[in-house]
């Protein structure tokens, strides 16, 4: 069911009416005061005339109008509603225009991601660059058939390819952990060798990977070191990645306009059919890098509970650095380089 209407104004009324939804989360472009949010009571042709003339004015309209549409979510959440972050700042604009407890609001990702990132799942993904939708058709079927364990993952597939039209190259995601990652891909690659698949598949995953972004008030908040604002993470894995032959490796600031906020670091590899395909090493269980640019760097969440073993592991005569490479979903220390 769809709404029209301001959330800084239906939020509350909803509230006042006695409704406690189950889940409130708020999906404005918040982060921008000017051309992502529209202050609550203004005609829209209003809004796109003060963006012009006065943008200031409309940045601390759209801030005022924020604390009713943040104080309605924090209301909901004493209630019993589960509420969070979508990644939109509203709360960091909620806390500056005087809403002290904005962030008792958990971001999404501190509250359900980075569970998952500790198992090295996130949100991997692939293209048929041959543009054939079949390709991402048969590669279904191989998902379905690889993992007919994962409840998700496989109900996920068969609700995609009838409900998720394509655009662009045909593509598909799936949230699979780092073991799984490099036998679909290394599968992927064998299909693409025999013939099965009209042209090649590149690999990718979302920014919003572990230990790919850094935001301290999106994909790094509360980290328990205090490193929140530190964005070694991403340049490292940028640094590993190119270091491994990765296809293509880049380094992003911003995306969904946090330009000053956010680093995140992105990679793609094409599986081309090549035998031995992405690098020995990635069969081998070797720790050489290339199977590195198939698998989810660490969380940074998981930083302070290695420290302990990165030390024992450092006080060694090889360089170590953590990285998930164990099966399934074990993380493991294994030594990287050679000093
Ligand atoms: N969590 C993530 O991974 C993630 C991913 C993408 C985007 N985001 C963030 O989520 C936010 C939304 O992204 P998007 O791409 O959907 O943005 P968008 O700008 O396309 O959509 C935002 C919508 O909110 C509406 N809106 C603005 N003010 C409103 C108000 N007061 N009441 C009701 N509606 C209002 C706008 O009219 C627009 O339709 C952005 O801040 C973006 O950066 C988070």
């Amino acid at each position: 069911m769809a709404l029209v209407g301001n959330a800084a104004e239906i939020y509350p009324e909803i509230f006042r009416r006695g409704i406690v939804p189950d889940i409130v989360t708020d999906q404005t472009s918040a982060h921008d005061l000017v051309y992502g949010y529209v202050p609550a009571g203004m005609p829209l042709a209003e809004v796109r005339a003060l963006r012009q003339s006065d943008p200031a004015k409309l940045m601390a309209l759209s801030r005022a109008s924020i604390v009713p549409h943040v104080r309605a979510m924090l209301d909901f959440q004493k209630h019993g509603a589960v509420v969070f972050d979508n990644g939109n700042l509203i709360r960091t604009q909620a806390r500056e225009a005087g809403v002290e407890n904005a962030f008792d609001i958990p971001i999404f990702t501190e509250a359900y991601l980075r569970p998952l990132f500790a198992r090295a799942i996130g949100p991997f993904r692939w293209m048929a660059l041959s543009n054939d939708p079949d390709d991402i058709r048969r590669i279904d079927d191989l998902v379905l058939e690889r993992f007919p364990d994962n409840a998700i993952v496989t109900n996920w597939i068969r609700l995609a390819r009838e409900n998720v039209p394509f655009e662009g190259l045909p593509a598909r995601i799936a949230w699979l952990g780092h073991g799984a990652r490099t036998e679909l891909a290394l599968a992927v690659n064998d299909m693409v060798a025999a013939g099965a698949l009209s042209g090649p598949i590149a690999f990718s995953r979302d920014h919003l990977d572990a230990g790919a972004m850094a935001h301290p008030n999106i994909m790094t908040e509360n980290l328990r070191d205090g490193s929140d604002a530190i964005a070694d993470w991403p340049l490292l894995d940028a640094m590993t990645l190119s270091a491994s032959g990765a296809d293509l490796v880049t380094v992003h600031s911003g995306g969904g306009g946090y330009a000053g906020y956010m680093t995140s670091a992105g990679v793609t590899l094409v599986a081309d059919g090549t035998a031995g395909w992405p690098a020995s090493g990635c069969r081998a269980r070797s720790p050489t890098t290339p199977r590195s640019a198939l698998c989810a760097t660490p969380t940074p969440a998981t930083r302070t509970r290695s420290t302990k073993r990165r030390r024992r592991a450092s006080a060694a005569s090889t360089c170590h650095r953590r990285r998930w490479c164990g099966v399934g979903d074990r993380p493991q220390i294994v030594p990287l380089t050679s000093r």
